[in-house]
């Protein structure tokens, strides 16, 4: 079984310590792209959370259903207004059963990373198609694994510095693609003290990074077939230098 990392504080602390995902700039692109390809359809959020998404995606008149591991992101979820009317059950995205089919499933915020094998990740490839009506679409947005700026002998990188927080990737197996980010938040703000058990909150998510290759051929495993991929929501187009991606597959 996984394990929850969102278990607790860390649920509740969520939107605060991803407040510039939850900004206009961020979300609006991400609920225009879903809401063109759900084209009205049924849309279903593999790995809810706090319903950064699919509460806009639902006040654009699409049925959003979703599903996370932690009842604790649900139950922030279910404290927002509008929550009433979006279907959760709480299950692994790798097996879960939402009892019905759905013209789009999505899944983002590099999330496919939290499901620690290979094994898993295909599972949760055919668990999306099996989710969906013929002619539907799974929609994931991931980092590309980022290997290429640490520099030789080095296994960290820092992705992000600030006044209220220091985020740091560690790529801990090569082999098995497995990682973590570690972060530290100064909750007191610029003017804290950085020492001391109480100035710094510590929270840790472990993944496994995997390639856009690597997916696609899990989406074929699925029966799924590549529709498109970006670089990002506004559709920028996916090259080599690209540090994320948005894919598409669609069924037959
Ligand atoms: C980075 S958050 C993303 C939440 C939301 N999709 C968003 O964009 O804000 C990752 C979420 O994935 C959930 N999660 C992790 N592993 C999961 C699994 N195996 N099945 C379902 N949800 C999972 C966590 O509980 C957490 O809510």
């Amino acid at each position: 079984m996984p394990t929850d990392h969102f278990a607790g504080s860390n649920a509740i602390t969520y939107d605060a310590d991803h407040a510039e995902r939850f900004t206009a700039h961020a979300v609006e692109p991400t609920v225009d792209f879903l809401a063109d390809l759900a084209g009205g359809r049924p849309a279903l959020e593999f790995a809810i959370g706090t319903g950064r998404i699919a509460l806009p995606l639902q006040s654009r008149g699409i049925d959003v259903d979703g599903m996370d591991f932690s009842s604790a992101m649900i139950e922030q979820l279910r404290a927002k207004p509008g929550s009433d009317s979006i279907t959760t059950q709480v299950g692994d995205m790798a097996t879960v059963d939402m009892g019905r089919t759905y013209g789009l499933v999505y899944l983002v915020f590099n999330t496919i990373g939290n499901l620690m094998t290979q094994e898993a990740q295909v599972a949760c490839f055919r668990n999306a198609a099996r989710h969906l009506d013929a002619g539907g679409h799974f929609v994931i947005e991931c980092n590309v694994p980022n290997l290429r700026s640490l520099t030789p002998g080095s296994h960290g990188r820092v992705f992000d510095s600030n006044d209220e927080h220091v985020g740091v990737d560690h790529y801990t197996d090569l082999v098995e693609q497995q990682a973590v980010s570690r972060h530290f938040h100064f909750d007191g703000g610029p003017d804290a003290p950085r020492v001391g058990l109480n100035s710094v909150r510590y929270g840790e998510t472990p993944f496994r990074f995997v390639w856009p290759s690597e997916i696609d051929l899990m989406a074929q495993l699925a029966g799924m077939t590549l529709a498109g991929r970006w670089a990002d929501w506004d559709r920028a187009e996916f090259t080599g230098e690209s540090t994320a991606h948005v894919s598409v597959w669609r069924t037959d």
